[in-house]
C-alpha cells in the first residue's frame, strides 16, 4: 500500500475541474485519505517546489501555485504514486495523451491542473508538507 500527494492548482479550481479530476482517482479505486482547499503561502511553495530551485520556469512556478487556492490531497492504494501519474498525463498539456487529465484540459505546461508525486519518497516528504499526520484518515472501505 503506497500513498500520493495530488494537488489541483489554481487553473484546476478556477475552471470548476475537482470534481471531474477526483472522479477520476475514485473510478481509479484509489481511496482518498485527506483532502483540504487552501491557500499555498510562498513558504509552503517554495518547499515543494525546491528541486526545481534555479530552472527558468521556477520564479513562475511560485507565483502561479501562490495565485489562488489548491485543493491538497492524499491518496492511498497499490503503487498510488504511479497509478495516480499514469492518470496525470506528462506535463506538457500537449503531450500529454488523450484520456489523461492533462490530455483532456490542458494545453499550457505551467499551467497543467495537477500536481502529482513522481517518487514514493517525494510523496512522503510533501504530504508531511501539506498535511498533519492526524488529517490522514484511517478507514476501510466497507463496500
Ligand atoms: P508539477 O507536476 O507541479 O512539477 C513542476 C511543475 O513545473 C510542473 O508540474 C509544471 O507545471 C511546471 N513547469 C513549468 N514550466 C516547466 C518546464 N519547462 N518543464 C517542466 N515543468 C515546468
Amino acid at each position: 500500500m503506497e500513498r500520493t500527494y495530488l494537488m489541483v492548482k489554481p487553473d484546476g479550481v478556477e475552471r470548476g475541474l475537482i470534481g471531474e479530476i477526483v472522479g477520476r482517482f475514485e473510478r481509479k479505486g484509489l481511496k482518498l485519505i485527506a483532502a483540504k482547499l487552501m491557500q499555498v503561502t510562498p513558504e509552503l511553495a517554495e518547499r515543494h517546489y525546491a528541486e526545481h530551485k534555479g530552472k527558468v520556469f521556477y520564479d513562475r512556478l511560485i507565483t502561479f501555485i501562490t495565485s489562488g487556492p489548491v485543493f491538497a490531497m492524499v491518496w492511498e492504494g497499490d503503487e498510488a504514486v504511479a497509478a495516480a501519474r499514469q492518470l496525470i498525463g506528462k506535463t506538457s498539456g500537449i503531450e500529454a495523451a488523450p484520456g489523461t487529465i492533462r490530455g483532456d484540459y490542458a494545453i499550457h505546461t505551467n499551467y497543467n491542473l495537477i500536481h502529482g508525486s513522481d517518487s514514493h519518497d517525494n510523496a512522503l516528504r510533501e504530504i508531511g508538507i501539506f498535511f498533519a499526520e492526524d488529517e490522514l484518515l484511517d478507514y476501510e472501505k466497507v463496500i
